[in-house]
Order: C-alpha cells, then sequence, then structure tokens
C-alpha cells in the first residue's frame, strides 16, 4: 500500500501499483480532476501540480516516487480561489476554451515562488506550457498582476 499527501490530506491508496501515473490517481482514485491530461510524455504541461511547491508532470511521475513529498493540486491552491494566480487570471480573463489554464496557473504559481518580479523573457522560458487557443499574452499579463499582488504582501 502506498500513502501521498495531497492538498494537506493523506490518503492511502489500496491496490495501486507504484509505476502508475501520479495523474490517475489524482483523478481516478481521488477524485481530483482539475488536472488534466493532455499529450502523457511531459510535453504541453496541462497536468502540472507541484510537488513540495515545484511545478512537476503528473502524466510522467510515478505515484511510488512521491514519497513523503507533498503534493498540491489546483484544488488545494487556495480554498476559495483567492491565491494572487486564481485572481489575476479572472481579472485578465485569461482563459479561452480553458482545457489548458489548471496547468498554466499551476506552473506561474510555482515560477512566482521562486521569482516574484518575472520579465517576459522569464515568462516565456519557464512557462512553457501549451496553449492552443492562444492565450498567451493575457498569461504574461496575469502573471505580472499576479507578482505584483504577491510583492504588496
Ligand atoms: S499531459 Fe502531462 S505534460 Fe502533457
Ligand atoms: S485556453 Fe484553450 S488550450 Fe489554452
Amino acid at each position: 500500500m502506498t500513502s501521498i499527501n495531497v492538498n494537506g490530506k493523506t490518503y492511502e491508496l489500496k491496490d495501486v501499483p507504484d509505476d502508475t501515473p501520479l495523474l490517475w490517481v489524482l483523478r481516478d482514485h481521488l477524485g481530483l480532476t482539475g488536472t488534466k491530461y493532455g499529450c502523457g510524455v511531459a510535453e504541453c504541461g496541462v497536468c502540472t501540480v507541484h510537488l513540495d511547491g515545484v511545478a512537476i508532470q503528473s502524466c510522467v511521475t510515478e505515484v511510488g516516487e512521491v514519497g513523503d513529498s507533498k503534493i498540491t493540486t489546483i484544488e488545494g491552491l487556495s480554498e476559495d480561489g483567492s491565491h494572487p494566480v486564481q485572481k489575476a487570471w479572472r481579472e485578465h480573463g485569461v482563459p479561452q476554451c480553458g482545457y489548458c489554464q489548471v496547468g498554466q496557473m499551476m506552473m506561474a504559481a510555482a515560477m512566482l515562488r521562486s521569482n516574484d518580479n518575472p520579465s517576459d523573457d522569464d515568462i516565456d522560458s519557464e512557462i512553457w506550457n501549451i496553449c492552443r487557443c492562444g492565450t498567451y499574452p493575457r498569461i504574461r499579463a496575469a502573471i505580472k498582476s499576479a507578482a505584483k499582488e504577491m510583492q504588496s504582501k
């Protein structure tokens, strides 16, 4: 049996092989469906979650690799959608179809932990997630708004 800590809660996983991708544990076993599936090979970023605050791709992370580390999904980023990134995303009306946006926000939130004043170049190099709807300019603007709010605290 494997146990994992997700959004501050410990879950015991029965009959889940250690090589199961974390993405499917989150979605199918824990019902945390905010995290999405796209490419399955760490190339689109849509499945991004945090492992001890660092952005990882859950499609290529085996649940057995997680150990005692703490996982955060979009459901745990804040209790009520009040994380600066979530607020900025609403303010700027970032999503179009919306499918990629959870991954974009999780990537942005992780980046802002280590860089609270990102330049366009920082954003372009660190947020490599794919958006088929081309919302990149609004993503950039929202990240800058979130950074401002985080600096003012
Ligand atoms: S589904 Fe994980 S990076 Fe694309
Ligand atoms: S908003 Fe549609 S893929 Fe990004």
